[in-house]
């Protein structure tokens, strides 16, 4: 397993582009399937959670051509499975993506249950409700969800959960809407970004989908979908992330690509905290004077704070003086990084959703473990601006949504080095979780909505 050494307190300065977005790409390449045709989506960024998703369709039976521009085609003529193996679905949660364009290209559709994560309860109980509204019959079989669906037909579908509406969830039932008799309403539609760009891949490829953007949107079913070219959004939280970063170390930083007015939180919330940010359509330009200002912050769904930046506010705040708070409103036990930047100095008390952070003058390099995907660069982050040189543990979860995250930090003056554990030091040390730490528990997703919880380490998102 590959670690990082991080030495920290060096400023980034210069400039770094940001790639495409990997939750818009996921759900738009598992959308392709429902296209008897040719789908070429542009700005793909090279990411592992992207090869899991290629693999996925790869083994339903779809052929894809990942170019070196960044493009790729995918030809779905000759699928002919519909069935989501557990082996694909369980590596990564968007793989429950399929099930809507397999359930509407073959009226039947055999997908596993999605993969654990490390970031509380993520159920699918939106996604079965909204695709059974639409007349879908599903069941639980073997750890698979088994759908069928002669005819779907449009209905009145409302997806508010517990903790707000689902991103996926919405992608999954506007995709099977799309191709449904009739007329959809979706009440409590996710608004993100990267729904938008999933919608607006659809209504590309012949889909009538109106009202994006918006909690309500509507659908007006049609008989099929053509080929379609499509260039996938910036990633909004790689951009955060970066910005973050430059924030963090005190540097000066230009972000080219980076999609800012899908930002406006983030970069709100950057200019209370005293940071200086200056943006143009897709330009950010972020200038290192010490955040002064700490924040009570809020994640939750779009236009909120995203709770993919939560982590990474954390290590931020951390090196804030005053006290500062966040709560996660998305997830509500996404905590676990917490642990890992008390090691490094940081002082943080969790009670409930809610993190208490106490800034200090400075934090010290440690040996931490990432637990999940945006833990891990809120991990980077810390050690960035820590004294002295941090180990990082289990980058994999990382390479899963940044592509080159350490050549792009190190074009801009950071010291990381990538190197495999085993080779590092010899056998790899025991690593302690700290009092402050989330149990290390991972939910099995659940039709009715009922966590169960298994001791297990798997990949977030
Ligand atoms: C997507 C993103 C992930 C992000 C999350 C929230 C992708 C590939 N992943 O994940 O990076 O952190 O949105 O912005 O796009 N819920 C239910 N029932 C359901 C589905 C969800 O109760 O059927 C709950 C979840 O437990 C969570 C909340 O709703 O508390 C939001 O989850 P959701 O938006 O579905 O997350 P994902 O789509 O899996």
């Amino acid at each position: 397993m590959d670690m990082f050494f991080v030495e920290g307190g060096h400023p980034l300065h210069g400039s770094v582009r940001v790639d495409g977005s990997k939750n818009a790409c996921l759900p738009i390449m598992a959308a392709s399937l429902a296209i008897n045709g040719e789908v070429v989506l542009q700005q793909v960024p090279q990411l592992r959670d992207i090869v899991t998703m290629r693999q996925l369709l790869q083994s339903i039976g779809a052929t894809l051509d990942f170019r070196s521009d960044g493009a790729v085609q995918i030809d779905s003529r000759n699928v002919r499975s519909s069935v989501a193996p557990y082996e694909l679905v369980r590596q990564m949660r968007a793989g429950v993506c399929v099930l809507g364009p397999l359930l509407t290209r073959f009226g039947h559709a055999r997908v596993s249950l999605p993969g654990g994560c490390n970031i509380g309860h993520r159920p699918i109980d939106l996604h079965l409700r909204g695709l059974a509204a639409l007349g879908a019959d599903i069941r639980l079989e073997g750890g698979y969800i088994v759908a069928e669906a002669r005819q779907l037909r449009g209905a009145d579908v409302d997806l508010c959960g517990p903790h707000g509406p689902t991103v996926t969830g919405t992608c999954n039932v506007m995709m099977a809407a799309a191709l449904a008799k009739g007329h959809t309403i979706i009440r409590s539609a996710a608004r993100e970004p990267e729904v938008q760009d999933f919608a607006q891949f659809l209504n590309r490829a012949g889909a009538r989908i109106s009202g994006v953007g918006t909690s309500i949107v509507e659908i007006q079913g049609v008989e099929q979908l053509h080929n379609v070219c499509h260039t996938v959004i910036p990633d909004r939280i790689e951009a955060a992330t970066l910005a973050l970063a430059a924030a963090i170390t005190r540097g000066n930083v230009m972000i080219h690509n980076a999609p800012t007015m899908d930002m406006t939180r983030v970069l709100n919330t950057l200019v209370e905290m005293g940071v200086t940010v200056d943006t143009t359509e897709n330009t950010l330009h972020v200038r290192g004077s010490a955040p002064r200002f700490p924040r009570f912050l809020m994640a939750e769904p779009y236009p909120g704070l995203p709770t993919d930046c939560q982590a990474q506010f954390m290590a931020l705040l951390s090196t804030v003086p005053g006290r500062s708070e966040i709560t996660d409103r998305v997830f509500p036990e996404r905590f676990m990084h917490a642990a890992e930047l008390v090691r490094m100095g940081a002082d943080i008390h969790i009670h409930g959703n809610t993190a208490m952070i106490n800034g200090v003058t400075r934090l010290s390099a440690a040996p931490v473990m990432a637990s999940d995907l945006r833990a891990s660069a809120a991990l980077v982050l810390a050690a960035l601006a820590a004294e002295g040189r941090s180990e990082i543990r289990r980058v994999y979860h990382l390479d899963r949504g940044y592509h080159a995250f350490e050549t792009k930090l190190n074009q801009l003056g950071a010291h990381i080095r990538r190197v495999n554990d085993e080779c590092a030091n010899g056998i790899p040390r025991p690593h302690s979780a700290s009092r402050f730490a989330v149990a290390p528990t991972v939910d099995r997703p659940s039709i009715d909505g009922q966590t169960r919880f298994a001791a297990v380490d798997a990949d977030p998102e």
